[in-house]
C-alpha cells in the first residue's frame, strides 16, 4: 500500500489523482491533503479518504474546518508551514505535487529533502529552480515523475531508447482556443474564452497559459530539467488533436510517439503505479472514428510568449524564475479583468528586461528573485497596463 500526500487536493489535478486512488483503493491509501480556500470539497474529501493530516491556506479556514470535522483526530495546519507539514508528513511515501505557480516551490522542495518520492504537475517550481530540484532529487536518491502529459509521455518513450540515439524532443501543443483566432481579434479575448480549453479541463490559470502557448514554454524548460536535453534538440509542434503527447526522432529518422485519451487520469495513474501499469476505465482512442491528426509549425508572431520561454531558458541562471513569477502576475491580472490578453506577453517581456541575470544558487534566492519580479511586473501593470 502506498501512502500518498497530495498537494492542491482540490484542484483539477488534485481531484482527478483522487479519482484514480479511488479506483485503486488496495493500492493507494492517503494520508494527507493539503488545498486552499475550497473547505466544502476538502471536508469531502476528508470524508471519503480519511487522511490524518491537511491543510489550508489561512488560519481562518483551518478554524471553520475544524469546527466543520470536529473530534476526528485529524491533525489540521493552514499556510505555507501547513504545507510543508503536509509535503514532509513521515507517513507519505509519494507526493503528488499540484499546486498552481511558485507557491509549490518550498514545500516540493522540502518534500525532496524529506525523501519523498514526487509525482509532479505543478511545473512552475521546475522552471523557477530546476537545476536545485534535480540536483536534490539526485542527491537524497528519490524518484520524480511527471505528471504532465506531455513529459510523462517523453518519459515512457525514452523508456524504449538511448538519451544519445535521440536526435529531437518533439513536445506537441493543443494550440489552444485562440489557435485559429486572426491578430487582429486578441485585443478583444475575454476571460472566459481563455479558459474554454479545447480538449483539456484545466485550472484558470494553466488554461490562461495554453491560450498564450506559454503553458508549451514552460514545458519546454519542464523538459530541459527534467530529461536533460539542450533547447537545440526539444521541439514544438502544434496537434489540435491532443492525441499524441510526444515524438522522440532517432538518429535514424524513426519515430517513437506516445498515444492516449487526453485525461488527466492517465499520466497520474502512470506516476503513482510506475513501474507497474494498472488497468484504467478511462475510454480508449477511437482510432477508427477520430479522424485526421494535424501537425503544425507554431505561430511564434502571435504567440510570443514560446519565444519568451526560450529566451529566459537560452539565458539561464534567475531569468527562468523571473519568467515564471511575471507570468504569474500578469495571469492573474488578466483573470481578475485589470490587463488584456495581448498585455500578458508585454508584461513578462519588459519584467525581464529590467532584471540583472546572474547565477542561481539556493531556494531562498530563487523566491527572492520571484518575489522582486512579481513586484516589478505588478509594478508595471499599475503603470502602464492596468485596464487599457
Ligand atoms: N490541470 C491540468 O490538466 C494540468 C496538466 C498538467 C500540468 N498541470 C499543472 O499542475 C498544477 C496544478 O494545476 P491545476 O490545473 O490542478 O490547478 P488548480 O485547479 O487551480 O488547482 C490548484 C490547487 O492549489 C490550491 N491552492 C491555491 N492556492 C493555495 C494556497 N494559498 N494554499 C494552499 N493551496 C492553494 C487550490 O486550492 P483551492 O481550490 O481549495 O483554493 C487547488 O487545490 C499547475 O502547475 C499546472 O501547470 C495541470
Amino acid at each position: 500500500m502506498k501512502k500518498i500526500a497530495i498537494l492542491g487536493s482540490t484542484g483539477s489535478i488534485g481531484t482527478s489523482a483522487l479519482k484514480v486512488i479511488e479506483k485503486h483503493r488496495d493500492r493507494f491509501r492517503v494520508v494527507g491533503l493539503a488545498a486552499g480556500k475550497n473547505l466544502e470539497l476538502l471536508r469531502k474529501q476528508m470524508e471519503a479518504f480519511q487522511p490524518e493530516i491537511v491543510s489550508v491556506a489561512t488560519r481562518e479556514a483551518s478554524e471553520v474546518l475544524q469546527k466543520l470535522c470536529s473530534s476526528n483526530g485529524i491533525q489540521v495546519c493552514h499556510g505555507s508551514q501547513g504545507l510543508i507539514e503536509v509535503a514532509t508528513y513521515p507517513k507519505a511515501e509519494l507526493v503528488i505535487s499540484a499546486l498552481v505557480g511558485a507557491l509549490g516551490l518550498l514545500p516540493t522542495y522540502r518534500a525532496i529533502q524529506a525523501g519523498k518520492n514526487l509525482a509532479l504537475a505543478n511545473k512552475e517550481p521546475l522552471v523557477m529552480a530546476g537545476g536545485l530540484i534535480m540536483k536534490e532529487v539526485a542527491e537524497r536518491g528519490v524518484s520524480l515523475l511527471p505528471i504532465d502529459s506531455e513529459h510523462s509521455a517523453l518519459f515512457q518513450c525514452l523508456l524504449n531508447c538511448k538519451k544519445e540515439e535521440v536526435r529531437r524532443v518533439i513536445l506537441t501543443a493543443s494550440g489552444g482556443p485562440f489557435l485559429d483566432l486572426p491578430m487582429e481579434r486578441f485585443g478583444q479575448i475575454t476571460v472566459k474564452e481563455a479558459i474554454q480549453h479545447p480538449n483539456w479541463q484545466m485550472g484558470r490559470k494553466i488554461s490562461v497559459d495554453s491560450a498564450t502557448l506559454m503553458n508549451k514554454g514552460l514545458e519546454v524548460i519542464e523538459a530541459y530539467w527534467l530529461f536533460g536535453f539542450p533547447i537545440e534538440k526539444i521541439d514544438i509542434v502544434i496537434h489540435p488533436q491532443s492525441v499524441v503527447h510526444c515524438l522522440l526522432e532517432l538518429n535514424d529518422g524513426s519515430l517513437l510517439a506516445h498515444l492516449g485519451t487526453p485525461d488527466m487520469q492517465i499520466p497520474i495513474q502512470y506516476a503513482l503505479s510506475f513501474p507497474e501499469r494498472l488497468n484504467s476505465p478511462i475510454p480508449r482512442l477511437p482510432l477508427t472514428e477520430m479522424g485526421p491528426l494535424e501537425f503544425r509549425p507554431p505561430d511564434k508572431e502571435r504567440f510570443p510568449c514560446l519565444g519568451l520561454a526560450c529566451r529566459a531558458l537560452r539565458e539561464g541562471g534567475t531569468m527562468p524564475t523571473v519568467l515564471s513569477a511575471a507570468n504569474e502576475v500578469a495571469v492573474a491580472s488578466f483573470l481578475v479583468g485589470e490587463v488584456q490578453f495581448l498585455a500578458i506577453p508585454s508584461i513578462i517581456e519588459e519584467t525581464m528586461e529590467q532584471h540583472q541575470c546572474t547565477p542561481l544558487s539556493s531556494i531562498k534566492q530563487a523566491l527572492e528573485v520571484n518575489q522582486w519580479a512579481m513586484e516589478r511586473a505588478k509594478a508595471l501593470i499599475n503603470s502602464k497596463y492596468k485596464n487599457r
